[in-house]
């Protein structure tokens, strides 16, 4: 399926590849807590070899092919084998995707206004020299940045935006490309103007890091949020509203040279995230790939149906199939509501 086959090697190319013609990112990365938390909201309990079923079910969905270029893994998944003895790592590969991983180690709390810095420089190179033995052509840093009265603050921003850039640099050096993912946060109550000078400061220095650290931009993918009112507001931003605001924002900071843009859902409904993705493709104006690389909008309504029981297998592949080619379509402008019934 892969057109380029496995011996794509150089950066620039994978990440180009990742991106191209509407295909995004099935984020599939969850750590075994956050993958209990949600393994209990379908009353499954979350064994090692019950994550590997249900991830297993996911990277064999007929819909990966041609619409997921690339699948994001935790540590356990990326040295697991499915049934059958073949490893994840080859099912994605034969899937036309490329195999990736997340090479974080989660959240420091900095100061008592509960804002954080993502841990995990330590040991990152020796990380990045195994995982790529493994397969990984790609990696993924999440740094998280809240929204409150004071805050982000300057020295959060600039701590997790420094810690990012080090990581892509050593994600190359490694010959894997960076996903580099600012979080800004759609959780409370703030209005969509706060979430857009959160996010505008964010990228800001975010790219002046890469840059000045040496960063390899067309080797990049972003993986940012869209610019919406908080979680708890009522009234929200419109789909149009929000594509705006977004496409202003990374149109101020973004290089065009970079070769993707493929946002996370955040907590967004998965018809939100596809038709947000939609109205911004619609409008166009930008250099760069705008796709997906979403967790909760392209796994929910599988696992919703999957419940634990391999008997609903052909459903749950149907239900992220069926997203997958939504949000690919999404990618290009092509989605309309009808389509979705
Ligand atoms: P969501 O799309 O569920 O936000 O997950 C994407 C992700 O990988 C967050 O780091």
């Amino acid at each position: 399926m892969r057109e380029k086959g496995e011996e794509m090697e150089n950066i620039e190319d994978i990440a180009s590849y990742i991106v191209s013609d509407g295909k995004g990112i099935l984020a599939a990365d969850e750590s075994n807590p956050t993958c209990t938390k949600r393994f209990d909201s379908i009353g499954v309990e979350s064994t090692e070899d019950k994550r590997r079923e249900y991830r297993e079910m996911l990277f064999r969905s007929e819909g990966m092919k041609g619409n997921i270029g690339g699948v994001i893994l935790f540590d356990e998944t990326i040295r697991q084998d499915a049934e059958d003895g073949t490893s994840l790592v080859e099912v994605i590969r034969n899937q036309g995707a490329v195999p990736g991983i997340k090479v974080d180690k989660g959240l420091e709390v900095i100061n008592d206004q509960e804002e954080t810095v993502t841990k995990g420089l330590e040991g990152l190179n020796e990380r990045c020299s195994e995982y790529y033995s493994l397969g990984a052509r790609f990696t993924k840093w999440r740094a998280v940045i809240k929204i409150g009265n004071t805050i982000p603050s300057k020295e959060c921003i600039n701590r997790n935006m420094e810690a990012l850039a080090e990581y892509a640099l050593i994600a190359q050096a490694n010959g894997m490309v960076p996903i580099v993912e600012p979080e800004v946060l759609m959780d409370g109550d703030h209005s969509i103007d706060q979430c857009y000078e959160a996010s505008s400061r964010s990228l800001d220095a975010l790219f002046s890091m890469l840059t000045s650290k040496g960063v390899n931009i067309k080797g990049t993918i972003l993986k940012p949020n869209m610019i919406t009112s908080g979680s708890n507001v009522t009234s929200k931003a419109n789909i149009d509203e929000v594509a705006s605001m977004t496409l202003k924002c990374l149109k101020s900071h973004v290089p065009d040279e970079l070769p993707g843009v493929a946002f996370l859902s955040g907590g967004q409904s998965d018809l939100d995230a596809t038709a947000h993705l939609n109205a911004m493709n619609k409008k166009g104006g930008f250099k760069w790939a705008l796709c997906f690389s979403y967790g909760r909008a392209l796994q929910q309504p599988a696992l919703k149906v999957w419940l634990g029981d391999n008997k609903n297998s052909s459903l749950a592949q149907a239900a992220l199939s069926h997203r997958a080619l939504m949000n690919r379509l999404a990618s290009q402008g092509r989605w309309e509501q009808g389509l979705e019934s």
